[in-house]
Protein backbone atom coordinates (compact mmCIF):
# COMPACT_ATOMS: atom_id res chain seq x y z
CA UNK A 1 0.00 0.00 0.00
CA UNK A 2 2.80 2.95 1.00
CA UNK A 3 4.87 1.38 -1.57
CA UNK A 4 2.08 2.22 -4.14
CA UNK A 5 1.35 5.85 -2.77
CA UNK A 6 4.58 6.81 -3.10
CA UNK A 7 5.25 5.58 -6.61
CA UNK A 8 2.23 8.29 -6.64
CA UNK A 9 4.24 10.98 -5.15
CA UNK A 10 7.33 10.37 -7.37
CA UNK A 11 4.93 10.71 -10.48
CA UNK A 12 3.62 13.56 -9.04
CA UNK A 13 6.50 15.04 -8.23
CA UNK A 14 8.18 14.24 -11.94
CA UNK A 15 5.58 15.43 -13.99
CA UNK A 16 5.66 18.87 -11.89
CA UNK A 17 9.36 19.11 -12.58
CA UNK A 18 8.81 18.20 -16.10
CA UNK A 19 6.31 21.04 -16.53
CA UNK A 20 8.60 23.55 -14.71
CA UNK A 21 11.31 22.60 -17.49
CA UNK A 22 9.36 22.99 -20.39
CA UNK A 23 8.43 26.26 -19.45
CA UNK A 24 12.13 27.63 -18.13
CA UNK A 25 13.87 25.81 -21.17
CA UNK A 26 12.80 25.63 -24.33
CA UNK A 27 14.01 22.61 -26.10
CA UNK A 28 15.48 25.68 -28.80
CA UNK A 29 16.59 29.31 -28.74
CA UNK A 30 15.92 31.20 -31.68
CA UNK A 31 18.92 33.50 -32.31
CA UNK A 32 18.16 34.81 -35.40
CA UNK A 33 15.18 37.54 -34.67
CA UNK A 34 13.81 36.90 -38.06
CA UNK A 35 12.70 39.47 -41.06
CA UNK A 36 12.41 43.36 -39.93
CA UNK A 37 10.17 45.34 -42.26
CA UNK A 38 11.95 46.93 -44.45
CA UNK A 39 13.11 43.29 -44.99
CA UNK A 40 9.83 41.89 -45.83
CA UNK A 41 8.59 44.87 -47.87
CA UNK A 42 12.49 44.02 -50.72
CA UNK A 43 12.35 40.24 -50.21
CA UNK A 44 8.82 39.14 -50.33
CA UNK A 45 5.98 41.77 -50.81
CA UNK A 46 7.78 44.06 -53.47
CA UNK A 47 9.15 40.77 -55.93
CA UNK A 48 5.82 38.86 -54.84
CA UNK A 49 3.34 42.04 -55.92
CA UNK A 50 5.85 43.07 -59.04
CA UNK A 51 4.97 39.14 -60.22
CA UNK A 52 1.45 39.38 -59.76
CA UNK A 53 1.04 43.40 -61.04
CA UNK A 54 3.51 42.30 -64.38
CA UNK A 55 1.36 39.30 -65.07
CA UNK A 56 0.12 39.43 -68.39
CA UNK A 57 -0.57 36.74 -71.71
CA UNK A 58 -0.71 33.72 -69.13
CA UNK A 59 -0.41 30.62 -71.18
CA UNK A 60 0.90 27.67 -68.51
CA UNK A 61 -0.27 26.12 -65.63
CA UNK A 62 2.97 26.64 -64.51
CA UNK A 63 3.17 30.41 -65.09
CA UNK A 64 -0.19 30.09 -63.15
CA UNK A 65 0.73 28.16 -60.69
CA UNK A 66 3.94 30.63 -60.01
CA UNK A 67 0.77 33.57 -59.87
CA UNK A 68 -0.58 31.71 -57.28
CA UNK A 69 2.60 31.10 -54.85
CA UNK A 70 2.85 35.17 -55.01
CA UNK A 71 -0.57 35.85 -54.06
CA UNK A 72 -0.62 33.28 -51.39
CA UNK A 73 2.83 34.81 -50.08
CA UNK A 74 1.49 37.91 -49.72
CA UNK A 75 -1.09 36.93 -47.41
CA UNK A 76 1.64 35.03 -45.22
CA UNK A 77 4.31 38.03 -45.08
CA UNK A 78 0.86 39.94 -44.16
CA UNK A 79 0.05 38.18 -41.22
CA UNK A 80 3.62 38.74 -40.55
CA UNK A 81 2.82 42.70 -41.15
CA UNK A 82 -0.16 42.67 -39.04
CA UNK A 83 2.13 41.38 -35.73
CA UNK A 84 3.94 44.58 -36.37
CA UNK A 85 7.38 42.45 -38.06
CA UNK A 86 8.95 39.31 -36.62
CA UNK A 87 11.06 41.60 -34.86
CA UNK A 88 8.98 43.22 -33.48
CA UNK A 89 9.89 47.38 -34.32
CA UNK A 90 6.50 48.19 -35.47
CA UNK A 91 4.52 46.53 -32.50
CA UNK A 92 3.29 49.65 -31.23
CA UNK A 93 1.92 50.87 -34.94
CA UNK A 94 0.48 47.61 -35.33
CA UNK A 95 -1.89 48.61 -32.86
CA UNK A 96 -3.46 51.33 -34.36
CA UNK A 97 -6.69 50.35 -36.22
CA UNK A 98 -5.18 52.12 -39.89
CA UNK A 99 -2.21 49.91 -40.22
CA UNK A 100 -4.55 46.61 -39.15
CA UNK A 101 -6.70 48.21 -42.23
CA UNK A 102 -4.10 48.53 -44.44
CA UNK A 103 -2.70 45.38 -43.61
CA UNK A 104 -6.39 43.50 -43.99
CA UNK A 105 -6.51 45.04 -47.37
CA UNK A 106 -3.64 44.10 -48.79
CA UNK A 107 -4.55 40.07 -47.72
CA UNK A 108 -8.34 40.96 -48.79
CA UNK A 109 -6.46 41.79 -52.37
CA UNK A 110 -3.79 38.81 -52.38
CA UNK A 111 -6.89 36.39 -51.84
CA UNK A 112 -9.27 38.12 -54.72
CA UNK A 113 -5.73 37.43 -56.59
CA UNK A 114 -5.95 33.87 -55.55
CA UNK A 115 -9.36 33.47 -56.68
CA UNK A 116 -8.62 34.72 -60.23
CA UNK A 117 -5.87 32.82 -60.49
CA UNK A 118 -7.66 29.03 -59.45
CA UNK A 119 -10.33 30.76 -62.32
CA UNK A 120 -7.58 31.46 -64.85
CA UNK A 121 -9.22 34.80 -65.15
CA UNK A 122 -6.75 37.42 -66.65
CA UNK A 123 -9.26 40.39 -66.33
CA UNK A 124 -10.05 39.48 -62.79
CA UNK A 125 -6.47 39.58 -61.75
CA UNK A 126 -5.31 42.66 -63.31
CA UNK A 127 -8.65 44.27 -61.96
CA UNK A 128 -7.56 42.64 -57.96
CA UNK A 129 -4.01 43.95 -58.61
CA UNK A 130 -5.00 47.60 -59.80
CA UNK A 131 -7.88 48.16 -57.39
CA UNK A 132 -7.23 46.55 -54.76
CA UNK A 133 -3.62 45.60 -54.03
CA UNK A 134 -1.96 48.94 -55.46
CA UNK A 135 -3.99 51.14 -52.69
CA UNK A 136 -3.12 49.39 -49.46
CA UNK A 137 0.76 50.13 -49.92
CA UNK A 138 0.04 53.63 -50.90
CA UNK A 139 -2.00 54.36 -47.97
CA UNK A 140 0.18 52.83 -45.21
CA UNK A 141 3.03 54.34 -46.52
CA UNK A 142 1.44 58.00 -46.21
CA UNK A 143 1.53 57.54 -42.84
CA UNK A 144 3.83 54.68 -41.74
CA UNK A 145 6.88 55.04 -44.30
CA UNK A 146 10.44 56.81 -42.11
CA UNK A 147 10.67 59.79 -43.74
C1 LIG B 1 0.64 48.10 -42.99
C2 LIG B 1 1.61 48.97 -43.59
C3 LIG B 1 2.22 48.65 -44.91
C4 LIG B 1 1.64 48.10 -46.02
C5 LIG B 1 0.21 47.62 -46.20
C6 LIG B 1 2.66 48.05 -47.04
N1 LIG B 1 3.83 48.56 -46.56
FE1 LIG B 1 5.57 48.70 -47.59
N2 LIG B 1 6.45 49.54 -45.96
C7 LIG B 1 5.84 49.76 -44.74
C8 LIG B 1 6.82 50.33 -43.82
C9 LIG B 1 6.55 50.71 -42.37
C10 LIG B 1 8.03 50.45 -44.52
C11 LIG B 1 9.35 50.98 -43.99
C12 LIG B 1 10.12 49.88 -43.29
C13 LIG B 1 11.39 50.40 -42.66
O1 LIG B 1 12.29 50.84 -43.41
O2 LIG B 1 11.47 50.36 -41.43
C14 LIG B 1 7.75 49.95 -45.87
C15 LIG B 1 8.71 49.91 -46.88
C16 LIG B 1 8.48 49.44 -48.15
C17 LIG B 1 9.48 49.39 -49.19
C18 LIG B 1 10.91 49.88 -49.06
C19 LIG B 1 10.88 51.36 -49.36
C20 LIG B 1 12.16 52.04 -49.09
O3 LIG B 1 12.56 52.82 -49.95
O4 LIG B 1 12.72 51.84 -48.01
C21 LIG B 1 8.89 48.86 -50.31
C22 LIG B 1 9.51 48.62 -51.66
C23 LIG B 1 7.51 48.57 -49.96
N3 LIG B 1 7.31 48.93 -48.64
C24 LIG B 1 6.59 48.00 -50.81
C25 LIG B 1 5.26 47.77 -50.48
C26 LIG B 1 4.26 47.29 -51.39
C27 LIG B 1 4.49 47.02 -52.87
C28 LIG B 1 3.10 47.17 -50.69
C29 LIG B 1 1.74 46.73 -51.16
C30 LIG B 1 1.58 45.54 -51.89
C31 LIG B 1 3.39 47.57 -49.32
N4 LIG B 1 4.69 47.92 -49.24
C32 LIG B 1 2.44 47.57 -48.31
C33 LIG B 1 4.54 49.52 -44.42
C34 LIG B 1 3.61 48.95 -45.27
Amino acid sequence: MSRVVRRWRVAGFSTAVLAFAMVAAPAWTQTDPGLNMREIMLAVIAPMTNKLWAASDIQTDTQWLELEQAALTVIAAGTLISQGGPDGAYREQAQNADWQEHTQAMMTAARSAVRAIQNRDEEALFAAGNDELYPPCENCHATYLPK
